[in-house]
């Protein structure tokens, strides 16, 4: 069963520990790391900064209308930490002279995206993006000598663990409503957009994610068995259920 108590206290305490972290003086990325991450970490500081009023207003809608009275502040609190994000790597560009992009074609590509969909979807396409970015901060953390740019990919991987967490417990409560057969079909789409988008993100990404040794379908392979690993950890509730009381109980 979904406990929303027990996400709401745990996001609660997390708000406590959101400190912005400032790199030292003797700690800067050389000119050859700057020019090899300047592009790609720009954005993903865009797509941290996104996360926010589309997923907002589907959780109030998505509240009211199963008498959730939980899902809006869990919400809020979980965007303050994708903004938290944003924050951290905005002043790490900044500390290294990287100019903040305000447009990229892939986050412009996930934010249509979560416009068009509904809540389940739209948690459907940030758990993808959360996956993907796992891996990715993973693969920059080795792309550096810095140790301020280790820190932080670290510390926003260990946030992503938790809302991974969130997301597919989240995620497979709402599945769970479904037939076995339209839930395999569900599940079938996920996967393919998955490989899709992990390979959409190496291209993108290519030269930061090369450095490090991926070839497109190394990615995809580490996207996937992130895949694998968190969707196993929630269990679909049994339809029947679903009769009484939806994800509220
Ligand atoms: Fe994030
Ligand atoms: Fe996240």
């Amino acid at each position: 069963m979904f406990d929303w108590n027990y996400w709401l206290e745990l996001f609660g305490a997390r708000a406590y520990a959101l400190v912005i972290r400032r790199p030292d003086a003797s700690d800067r990325l050389t000119d050859a790391e700057r020019e090899l991450i300047a592009d790609s970490i720009g954005t993903f500081q865009l797509g941290e900064q996104s996360e926010g009023r589309t997923l907002q207003g589907f959780a109030e809608k998505f509240a009211l209308e199963r008498g959730i009275a939980e899902l809006p502040a869990v919400t809020a609190l979980f965007i303050r930490e994708e903004q938290h994000h944003a924050a951290q790597l905005r002043e790490f560009m900044l500390a290294n002279g990287i100019p903040l992009k305000q447009k990229n074609w892939t986050d412009s590509i996930f934010r249509r995206l979560r416009k068009l969909a509904g809540y389940e979807a739209a948690v459907t396409i940030l758990v993808t993006a959360e996956m993907i970015g796992f891996v990715y901060y993973r693969a920059l953390a080795r792309a550096t000598e810095s140790r301020h740019l280790k820190t932080i990919c670290r510390e926003m991987c260990a946030d992503e663990s938790v809302h991974l967490r969130y997301e597919t417990q989240l995620l497979m409560t709402l599945r769970g409503k479904r037939t076995p057969l339209l839930r395999s079909c569900v599940e079938f789409a996920h996967r393919a957009l998955v490989a899709i988008a992990s390979r959409v993100v190496f291209h993108d990404h290519a030269r930061v994610l090369r450095h490090v040794g991926y070839t497109p379908r190394s990615f995809h392979k580490d996207c996937a068995s992130i895949y694998r690993m968190v969707m196993k950890t929630g269990a679909y509730r049994p339809r029947s259920r679903d009769t009484q009381g939806d994800v509220t109980s």
